[in-house]
């Protein structure tokens, strides 16, 4: 694919893309951030030993799917170590030039941010290489016989990148961020009550005890997920002129077609599918992806982890399959090879 291309989101994934809300929402202190302890205590160690050493820290990975809080992680490292933080992207970076004029911009001591560095292409991806591990860029002037390489020194940096496709980093890549390679794992439906705590806070909105509950339940495990459904919930009980209680939310929800387990209509689509179309599977995923007018990219990233996470599906070496738990929650029978499963 190439990095131009754009990527075809679904309807709650595009709903819920970053927008000026989740920046206010976003927590600007560490303390303030709930949740993924394992990374914050490595992340905490990584960087007190750099400031001891008076060095930057080293470069880290952050990747797990979307919403999770990767670029938010980003921030704090910034804020906690004092550091400018500049932003791009993997589709941003279109051209060596780009990469080259963001590199020799950096400050001594900046943090670069690459959000979806799988969509940083080859070519460019090999002149991080040498920045990443010995500082400098490497540029080749000319073209053919007398063509040649000028180096240049560049500031001390930090990359953090983020990624929800990991398995698209190559090893070359990976093994340059040698402060970490960290996963963001789903929330507990307790982190995502306190997440929503803070949030109904934040926005200013009284929510009855157990609304938390019913959204928490329905997240995806996924703050911004969440957060999205607060204000959703919040608008409705604005208009119905009713309080923002676990029956309103329950409400809101299901006009946006989220059902109990907080599948959304495309993740039902999916399943369907497979079981209507492809017998339960297994069945790869460029198949589905045809036979759902979606994009390879969406499927995997926002529908599998979530599925996969409740265990509605299972990927084997032929592809993906549904369990007998798919079939109960979508209220078919299913197969015999899967009903005794259930029992
Ligand atoms: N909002 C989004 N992610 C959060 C987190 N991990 N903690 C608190 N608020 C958040």
């Amino acid at each position: 694919m190439s990095s131009k291309k754009p990527v075809v989101k679904n309807s709650i994934e595009e709903a819920t893309a970053p927008s000026h809300l989740d920046r206010e929402l976003r927590p600007s202190r560490w303390e303030d951030y709930i949740g993924q302890k394992s990374v914050k205590e490595n992340l905490n160690i990584l960087i007190r030993a750099a400031s001891e050493r008076g060095v930057p820290p080293e470069h880290v990975l952050f990747y797990g799917p979307p919403g999770l809080g990767k670029t938010t992680l980003a921030h704090l490292v910034a804020k906690e170590t004092g550091r400018n933080l500049k932003i791009t992207s993997g589709p941003a970076i279109e051209r060596v030039g780009d990469l080259a004029s963001i590199l020799t911009n950096l400050a001594a001591g900046d943090i670069l941010f690459i959000d979806e560095i799988h969509r940083l292409n080859k070519t460019i991806e090999e002149v991080l290489y040498p920045a990443m591990e010995s500082g400098v860029l490497d540029i080749i002037i000319g073209k053919g016989p007398s063509a040649r390489t000028i180096q240049l020194e560049l500031p001390a940096f930090t990359l953090l990148a983020a990624t929800t496709r990991v398995a698209m980093i190559s090893s070359p890549l990976r093994s340059r961020f040698s402060g970490g390679v960290f996963r963001l794992d789903f929330y507990t439906e307790d982190e995502i009550e306190e997440i929503l705590r803070r949030s109904a806070r934040i926005i200013g909105v009284d929510m009855e005890k157990g609304a938390e509950k019913e959204i928490a339940k329905r997240s995806r495990f996924t703050p911004r997920t969440a957060n999205y459904f607060l204000k959703r919930a919040r608008d409705f009980a604005q208009v119905e002129g009713g309080k923002l209680d676990a029956e309103t939310v329950m409400k809101s929800l299901k006009l946006l077609g989220i059902d109990d387990k907080g599948l959304s209509p495309s993740d039902r689509q999916l399943l369907l599918v497979m079981a209507d179309k492809f017998g339960g599977g297994p069945v790869g995923l460029g198949t589905l992806a045809a036979a759902l007018s979606e994009e390879e990219a969406t499927i995997e990233e926002f529908n599998e982890p979530y599925l996969l996470q409740l265990g509605l599906i299972e990927r084997t070496t032929r592809g993906r399959a549904l369990t007998a738990h798919a079939y109960e929650h979508l209220g078919k029978t299913p197969p015999k090879n899967l009903q005794k499963k259930l029992l």
